[in-house]
């Protein structure tokens, strides 16, 4: 039998121990290893703490650095000629929030954004212009102002325009997440062309998104087999859907865009929404865990995010960080489209939101 040994002395508080721990923390640096004490705190908050700034970008501020960027790079020559949404306390890193990447890309017409694909899943949401498309595993889809365009992880993609203006979209893709796990591939295309359609225009709508499923087959990746969710379809919704006046204090009337095989979010990685806001409605201050993005389609309003308020009009992009209280404010008829983390968060049981009475 061992005699159990006795429990070590407790330090008294008044031993100044300061130098003495600077010292250990010197000698296991060169074992690659840390103190958690010195650190648990700023680990494991209470509640979120989120280091990005609320931000708003004015698109009419924008707008004349994309022309200028078209003077100076084609689009084939960038491969996807974009400027970078920088969250203001995260230069260079590429990223609107801690968990998404946007920017704003822009066509002219008869360029092509030659053909590539990536695990990394994109969104376009489409701020000006008409006559462009984006092709998606053999099928195109043209893109008009307020159409949400997937193109789903690994799915061969290209861009090109038809029509006689710049066309500009904002899009959003989960490179920061895709860099987190280090889970990036990448392939580009021989050719400089767009590649051949292989399918009608609008086969995957039709197939997918008509309340009809194929009873054979499945379409081979996890997200959405749609891949434009067209803005006069949503429009008409919101507006059929507010005849009934049901208005959520929080959100007005808020709805998700959906795979329709599974009814999940339409892209794994990035939760995306539409909102209609009507005119003169104040939304009750709201918190929630996923860092979100929104993009105002039409209409115009503010938005008080902590302590500092955005005024925002179409095409007009803006960030609200996680956890940060905020609430919306119309001055007019308003539709917001936005996308978020939330969908992941979910799965994996971490999201939450607080909704406050006033
Ligand atoms: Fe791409």
């Amino acid at each position: 039998m061992t005699k159990p040994r006795p429990a070590a002395a407790a330090v008294p508080p008044s031993h100044n121990l300061a130098p003495a721990r600077r010292d250990f923390y010197q000698e296991i640096a060169p074992a690659h290893l840390a103190p958690l004490w010195e650190v648990l705190g700023a680990l494991v908050t209470p509640e979120p703490r989120s280091v990005l700034k609320p931000h708003r970008w004015r698109y009419a501020d924008i707008r004349p650095y994309l022309l200028k960027s078209a003077e100076l790079i084609t689009a084939k020559e960038a491969e996807r000629r974009v400027l970078v949404l920088e969250n203001p306390a995260l230069p260079g890193q590429s990223c609107i929030t801690r968990s998404l990447y946007a920017g704003l890309q822009v066509i002219l017409p008869g360029e092509i954004a030659p053909p590539h694909r990536h695990t990394q899943t994109a969104l376009r949401f489409v701020i000006e212009g008409k006559g462009a498309y984006t092709g998606v595993g053999g099928e195109r889809t043209p893109m008009h102002q307020g159409d949400f365009v997937i193109t789903p992880s690994w799915a061969w993609h290209d861009h090109g325009s038809h029509g006689d203006g710049p066309t500009v979209w904002l899009d959003v893709l989960d490179i920061p997440m895709l860099q987190f796990f280090e889970a990036s591939f990448r392939e580009g295309s021989d050719s400089d062309e767009a590649r051949p359609e292989e399918r009608p225009q609008g086969d995957s709508l039709a197939r997918y998104g008509s309340n009809l499923l194929p009873v054979e087959g499945g379409h081979g990746h996890a997200g959405s087999p749609v891949f434009n969710y067209p803005y006069d379809r949503t429009r008409a919704a919101l507006e059929q859907m507010r005849k009934r006046e049901e208005w959520s204090p929080w959100h007005g009337l808020k709805m998700k865009y959906v795979n329709p095989v599974n009814g999940d979010y339409a892209i794994p990685t990035i939760a995306t929404f539409i909102q209609l806001l009507p005119k003169g409605f104040e939304t009750r201050p709201y918190r929630s865990t996923d860092s979100t993005v929104y993009v105002c389609v039409e209409g115009k309003g503010r938005t008080t995010i902590g302590d500092q308020v955005f005024d925002w009009g179409p095409r007009d992009v803006f960030v609200v960080p996680s956890w940060m209280r905020h609430r919306h404010e119309p001055e007019a008829d308003s539709v917001l489209f936005s996308a978020s983390d939330r969908g992941v968060q979910e799965k994996l049981g971490l999201w939450r939101e607080a909704k406050e009475k006033a």
